[in-house]
C-alpha cells in the first residue's frame, strides 16, 4: 500500500524501513525541519495537499506531543486511515472520537506499538486480577526512558496504570509526583526516570512483607514499535470481516487479537 509519514524523525525513518521491508511504498514524508522529508512545512494546508496528491492510502503520525493534536485534527478530515504513535493527547480522546465519527473515517492509536508490550498488558491484567484478592500485596509502577523523551510518565506506563486500577479496586488514585508524605493505601505510585539511551522499560511491582513479585518489559530497540505501526496501518486500511471499510477509533488490542 501507499503510506505517508507525518513526523520524519527517528521513528519516521525506522517506520519507512519497516514499511519498505513489508513491500509498501512510502509516497510522502512530512516534517517541520527534517531536510530529507519530501514536504517540509508547518502549514496544515500544505501538509494535506502533499498527502492528498501523493495518493497515500494510509498515514502514520509520529511527531511530537506539542504537535500531535493539531496534526490529528488536520488529518482526520482527509478520510485517510490514520495511525497515531505520538503520545500525550489521550485526555482528548473523546473529542478525537467525535471528529472521527463525523468524518466517517478510521484512526488507530497506541501508546506502544510493540507486540511484546501488548502481550505484557494482558499479563499485567491477569496478574492484577490474581494479586487483587490478597490485601497484603501493595502495587507500584516504574518506567525508564532515554533522555530525549518529551513526555513523562510514558503513555505506556499510563496504560499500565489504567489496567492495574481497573483490576484492583483498592488502587483508585494515580500519583506520578514524588511523595512529600506517606502514601495512602489507595494510591498507585508511578515513578519515571529519564536517562541515556534506554528504549523503554516498564515494571509492575507487587510487594508484601513476605516477598516481592516484579513483572518487567524491557525494549531492546525501537524496531518493534516501527514494525507494529506498519502492521497497524495494514490492519486499519484492510476491510473488516463483513467486507466493509473500518470506521471508528481502534487500538493495538484490536490488531493483536489473541
Ligand atoms: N507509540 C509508540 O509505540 C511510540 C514509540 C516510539 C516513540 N513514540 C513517540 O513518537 C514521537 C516521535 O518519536 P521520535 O523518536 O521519532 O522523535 P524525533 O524527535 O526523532 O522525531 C520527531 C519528528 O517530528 C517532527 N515534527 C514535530 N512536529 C511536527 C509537525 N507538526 N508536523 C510534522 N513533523 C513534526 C520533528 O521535526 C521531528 O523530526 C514521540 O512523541 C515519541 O514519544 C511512540
Amino acid at each position: 500500500m501507499k503510506v505517508a509519514l507525518v513526523g520524519y524523525g527517528k521513528m519516521g525513518h525506522m517506520i519507512e524501513r519497516a514499511a519498505l521491508a513489508r513491500s509498501h511504498e512510502v509516497v510522502c514524508t512530512v516534517d517541520l525541519f527534517a531536510s530529507d522529508a519530501t514536504c517540509i512545512t508547518s502549514d496544515s494546508r500544505e501538509m494535506i495537499d502533499a498527502i492528498r496528491s501523493s495518493g497515500a492510502q494510509g498515514v502514520i503520525e509520529f511527531s511530537h506531543p506539542a504537535s500531535v493534536m493539531n496534526n490529528i485534527q488536520t488529518l482526520i478530515p482527509t478520510g485517510i486511515p490514520l495511525v497515531v504513535g505520538t503520545t500525550g493527547w489521550k485526555y482528548r480522546l473523546e473529542e478525537v472520537s467525535e471528529l472521527v465519527a463525523l468524518n466517517k473515517t478510521a484512526l488507530l492509536h497506541a501508546s506502544n506499538f510493540s507486540i511484546g508490550v501488548n502481550l505484557f498488558y494482558r499479563m499485567v491484567r491477569e496478574a492484577t486480577r490474581l494479586m487483587a484478592a490478597y490485601e497484603e500485596y501493595d502495587t507500584a509502577l516504574f518506567e525508564s526512558h532515554h533522555n530525549q523523551k518529551a513526555d513523562s510518565p510514558s503513555g505506556t506506563a499510563l496504560d499500565i496504570a489504567r489496567i492495574v486500577m481497573d483490576g484492583n479496586p483498592r488502587k483508585n488514585t494515580l500519583v506520578t509526583d514524588a511523595f512529600t508524605r506517606k502514601p495512602e493505601s489507595n494510591e498507585l505510585h508511578l515513578s519515571s526516570v529519564r536517562v541515556g539511551a534506554v528504549p523503554g522499560t516498564h515494571t509492575v511491582w507487587f510487594d508484601s512483607l513476605a516477598d516481592s513479585i516484579e513483572l518487567t518489559h524491557t525494549a531492546r530497540n525501537r524496531e518493534g514499535f516501527a514494525m507494529g505501526a506498519v502492521r497497524a496501518i495494514e490492519w486499519l486500511s484492510a476491510l473488516d470481516g463483513d467486507g466493509k471499510k473500518k470506521l471508528g477509533v481502534y487500538t493495538m488490542d484490536d490488531v493483536f487479537d489473541c
